[in-house]
This record gives structure tokens, sequence and C-alpha cells, in this order.
């Protein structure tokens, strides 16, 4: 599904982005170009990273082991 109609950027993408180490809109506006242009889909672009995050939370990790992820790589 399309999230960013201005820059053809999908929820699958921010997703992907999210597991490389995304973990704001400012890096996903770096990255794929999200909301650079109307900006109508920050807030849902936000959300989608948000939720990853809370999956990743409940993925299989031991009880308050923290989500090891890649630091936002911009490029
Ligand atoms: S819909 Fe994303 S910048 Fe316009």
């Amino acid at each position: 599904m399309y999230v960013c109609l201005c820059n053809k950027v999908t929820d699958g993408q921010i997703r992907a982005a999210r597991r490389e180490g995304a973990r704001s809109l400012e890096c996903l506006q770096t990255r794929l170009k999200v909301a650079t242009c109307c900006g109508r889909c920050s807030d849902f672009a936000e959300q989608l990273l948000e939720e990853d995050s809370l999956a990743c939370v409940s993925a299989d990790l031991a009880p308050g082991q923290p989500c090891e992820l890649p630091p936002c790589v911009a490029g």
C-alpha cells in the first residue's frame, strides 16, 4: 500500500527501513523521501515506525532485552 503518494513510497518500504535502523521521520525523509513534498503522509509514516517498534518488543526477546537494531544510516 502506498503511504506517500508524492514519492511513491509503500508501507513495505517503510517497514524495511525500520528493520534496517530507521527510527524517526527524519530518517525516513532522508532514506525514502517520505513526507518531503506535501507532508500529508507524515503521521501515518510515524505510526508505522511506532507499530514496528512495538512488534520488535514483542518478538522473540527475553524479558527486558532491548531490540537491537543497527543505527539509522542515511543513504
Ligand atoms: S504524500 Fe507524502 S509527501 Fe505528499
